[in-house]
């Protein structure tokens, strides 16, 4: 299936976080960063999957950088045509970068030192008063601004209240139950979809999502774009990136969206 193919038939759009192609390239060239042989090549991954029909591509430069670096994050902004998400702790350091780059969305996210990824939704109603000035600059600033926040109707509300355009919902719980437990915070996360559509808010979701679980995902309504990295990253070990991405594009085309009811 080519990328033009996959944007007539999905409406759920993909954004392909690509931070495991740097946490591969730093863990042999974190000391020798501009070595002739640095390999492999963050913007040679994006191209290959925008080509295969990702609709957007997303990076986290978390506080430590440990995966993407700064230079990355320009070279990705100076690619042409290309949607530029950016995932980031609301500190000052990282806002600044953030207002001076104008990725054309950016996801405030938690981001604790210790963590191996993110752990937990951002507690928006618990941050509001430093929340706020944030998703207001970054969206006076041009930057359509998410957050990525548990489903829960009161951080729903308050991402709605603070300003922002997009939320997140966090799949972590989803992805790592399963059975009965995975079915109840699928229903969770349909509630807190509906909510958030309600509210006017883009519905976004993402983390650990694969082509195993996306489907038990589908009876959650309105979703409109879908942040995968890992999963990605993993199966482009065995298969290349592009075939990694037109797999999820082609579970992500079964999505019914719309009400629940719709969804089945
Ligand atoms: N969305 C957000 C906000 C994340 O923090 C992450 C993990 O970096 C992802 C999506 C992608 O998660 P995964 O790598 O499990 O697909």
């Amino acid at each position: 299936m080519d990328a033009a193919m996959n944007e007539a038939v999905n409406h759920l759009h993909l954004g392909v976080n690509v931070d495991h192609v740097a946490t591969l390239r730093q863990a042999r060239y974190r000391t020798m960063p501009t070595a002739h042989q640095v390999e492999p090549s963050v913007v040679e991954a994006t191209r290959m999957a925008l080509a295969a029909g990702a609709h957007s591509i997303t990076v986290h430069l978390r506080a430590d950088r440990r995966h993407i670096q700064d230079a990355d994050v320009h070279a990705l902004r100076a690619e042409r045509g290309m949607l530029l998400n950016l995932e980031m702790g609301n500190t000052p350091e990282i806002v600044e970068i953030a207002l001076r780059v104008k990725p054309d969305f950016a996801c405030l996210v938690p981001e604790q030192r210790e963590e191996v990824t993110t752990e937990g939704g951002l507690d928006a109603a618990g941050t509001r008063q430093s929340l706020e000035p944030t998703v207001r600059a970054l969206e006076a600033n041009g930057t359509r601004v998410s957050l990525f926040i548990d489903p829960e109707p009161e951080q729903v509300r308050t991402a709605a209240a603070v300003g922002a355009s997009m939320i997140e919902l966090h799949t972590g719980t989803f992805a790592n139950e399963t059975g009965a437990a995975r079915a109840a915070e699928a229903v969770r996360l349909a509630a807190a979809a509906e909510l958030a559509h309600g509210l006017g808010l883009q519905v976004n979701a993402g983390h650990g999502l694969t082509t195993g679980n996306l489907r038990e995902l589908f009876g959650v309504p309105h979703l409109a774009e879908l942040n995968i990295g890992h999963h990605l990253v993993s199966r482009a070990v065995a298969v290349g990136l592009a075939a990694a991405v037109q797999e999820m594009l082609a579970v992500m085309a079964e999505y019914p969206g719309g009400k629940p009811s719709e969804a089945g």
